[in-house]
């Protein structure tokens, strides 16, 4: 940053290999030692190009990529708001603002993404966490009740050891979470996808989290299912099993937002054909795999909850069989009790 004077950006073409996309976006000159421009205007100019490539939440966006671009908070840019870049940091800036305008979602291109109160490190081989997801947190956690907590109240004595596993983690953001809760707990977190577990261990070793978690390249829970196959002892029987699988029908793809469509990883998107095909696989596993008194809690897509329903109905051994509403009113998590 530097700290005196303010002169003007011109406004220039600005393309984007990876979108094929060419959008319009202010940016400084090449000579941009000599036209430096402060924070605000920076700010201003960016929220500009972002809104007029219909961005979503334009101001948080060009905010966070300036934050970005700067290594700083937001108390200290509007705090500072007639410092001058420096021309390094007005070249990043520009560049992520013409890139988010292209339709890269911010979290992507800060690489960073909050859930239930811990940042997560993100990249494209992971789904970006989403704040309705909390949703299966919540219910998992009410559902454990005490079994969530490390002492047994009346007597203060240590509980024994929850088994907890996280199908399709992605980020490893529920698998993490439910580790931090839970410090009794020995997660696994499962994933098709060896990339996503790269990002999942990073995530779990920055929390101080990955002693208790174990990662697992796996289709679904199979390996747990024939326990020969696995490196580890059989884990069974388990307390809870999370999951948030992919629910997209296959031809929904062109009713997906372009930030979702062209950035977040197929295999984290789509189901099958209809999109609810993983659920009767997954459920029908973690009957075998959940101890009696175990607990399931699914999400759900926005039109999944009676296919699940059904499958909870038609599989024996299910009860306490419930759906939870996210903010929109949609049914966001399924939840049954193992008999
Ligand atoms: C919707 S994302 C969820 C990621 C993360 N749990 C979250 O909530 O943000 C689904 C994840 O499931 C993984 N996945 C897809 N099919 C799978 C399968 N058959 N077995 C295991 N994981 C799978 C994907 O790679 C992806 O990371």
């Amino acid at each position: 940053m530097r700290d005196s004077g303010s002169n003007g950006a011109h406004l220039r073409e600005v393309s984007n290999a990876n979108s094929q996309q060419s959008v319009s976006a202010f940016a400084p000159s090449s000579n941009v030692s000599e036209q430096a421009i402060d924070i605000r205007r920076a700010l201003k100019e960016g929220m500009a190009t972002l809104r007029a490539s219909r961005v979503p939440s334009h101001t948080l966006a060009a905010e966070l990529l300036l934050m970005h671009a700067l290594g700083r908070d937001r108390t200290w840019m509007y705090t500072h708001a007639e410092a001058l870049l420096e021309s390094a940091e007005t070249e990043k800036y520009y560049a992520l603002i013409a890139r988010r305008a292209a339709g890269e979602p911010t979290q992507y291109l800060t690489g960073k993404q909050e859930f239930w109160g811990l940042e997560f490190e993100v990249t494209h081989a992971v789904l970006i966490p989403r704040p309705e997801t909390e949703h299966v947190m919540e219910v998992a956690l009410a559902r454990l009740g005490p079994r969530g907590l490390k002492i047994h109240m009346d007597t203060g004595l240590p509980r024994e050891k929850l088994l907890v596993a996280d199908v399709g983690t992605g980020s490893g953001c529920l698998a993490i979470s439910l580790a931090y809760e839970l410090p009794h707990a020995d997660v696994f977190a499962i994933d098709i996808s060896e990339a996503a577990l790269e990002v999942a261990r990073r995530n779990a070793t920055r929390h101080a989290l990955a002693e208790r978690i174990n990662f697992v390249q796996a289709d679904l829970l199979a390996p747990f299912l024939r326990p020969s196959l696995t490196t580890s002892p059989s884990p069974l029987p388990f307390d809870l099993i999370v999951s948030n699988p992919p629910y997209v029908a296959s031809n929904e793809a062109d009713q997906l937002q372009r930030e979702v469509r062209y950035h977040e990883p197929r295999e984290a998107l789509f189901g099958g054909p209809t999109g609810v095909e993983i659920y009767a696989r997954l459920i029908e596993q973690a009957g075998t795999l959940l101890r009696s008194g175990g607990i399931l809690v699914l999400e759900l897509g926005y039109n999944s909850a009676e296919h699940v329903r059904a499958i909870l109905t038609e599989q024996n051994g299910w009860t306490n069989v419930t759906f939870t509403n996210d903010l929109a009113g949609i049914p966001r998590a399924a939840a049954a009790d193992r008999i």
